[in-house]
């Protein structure tokens, strides 16, 4: 059992965890797990967003003039693992329709279990912006921690990693090379396997959202 760190929230909403133990279910098919997946992102980009910055700006409503609250701009990237971050990148554009988003595709090989950068396409201005990475599993963490090196290296500072399962391994590991980045996440689960697959876990996330 993981004495999890501060910046790691666990969002334990019995709405996410409903949509979560469906997904758990091997038994539910592709479609049904894509719309999850962009639901549980919804949920998770609400707990992500929670920190973003914001400004008072006088408005009218029909009956009398307030000081109104708005985000401050520009505005946040997210920045989608491929290929299963997309699932969750989905749910967090529905929250945030005018993100600019990036991409960094990275696939685990199978036997050494490190990431192998593919592709990266990220949004300018990283200084400025609060970025979301996304990715729905943290296992050994190896993707996220260079996933997160990253988007570093383009120059951001404030950023917010967002999974819907993570290992305690996978935590303790990406929190040593980022104790600066708050992870949010929709299940510590128990452990990893000898595979590197997280347990109890929910199998392979990209080939669960794209049937393959
Ligand atoms: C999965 C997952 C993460 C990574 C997690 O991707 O989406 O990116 O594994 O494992 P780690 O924490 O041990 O690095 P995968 O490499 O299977 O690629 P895919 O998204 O294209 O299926
Ligand atoms: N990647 C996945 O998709 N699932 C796991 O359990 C671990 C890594």
């Amino acid at each position: 059992m993981l004495n999890a760190p501060n910046n790691v929230v666990e969002v334990k909403h019995p709405l996410l965890q409903h949509k979560l133990s469906l997904m758990r279910d091997k038994k539910t098919r592709s479609v049904i797990f894509r719309a999850l997946m962009k639901e549980a992102g919804m949920i998770l980009g609400v707990e992500a967003t929670k920190e973003l910055k914001s400004y008072e700006k006088n408005i009218s409503t029909p009956l009398e003039d307030m000081s109104a609250t708005f985000l401050k701009e520009p505005e946040p990237a997210v920045v989608s693992i491929l290929r299963a971050g997309n699932g969750l990148l989905e749910g967090l554009l529905q929250i945030l329709p005018s993100a600019a988003v990036g991409f960094l595709g990275m696939s685990r090989d199978h036997d050494t279990l490190k990431p192998i950068d593919y592709y990266q396409n990220l949004p300018a201005n990283m200084a400025d912006r609060s970025v979301i990475i996304v990715d729905p599993m943290l296992a050994t963490a190896g993707s996220g921690i260079e996933a997160t090196r990253l988007v570093k290296d383009a120059g951001a500072t404030t950023i917010t990693f967002v999974c819907l399962l993570a290992a305690p391994e996978g935590i303790k590991k990406f929190n040593e090379s980022h104790p600066d980045v708050r992870l949010v996440t929709g299940s510590i689960d128990r452990q990893l396997n000898e595979k590197g697959y997280i347990l109890p876990g929910l199998g392979d996330a990209g080939d669960r959202i794209y049937g393959t």
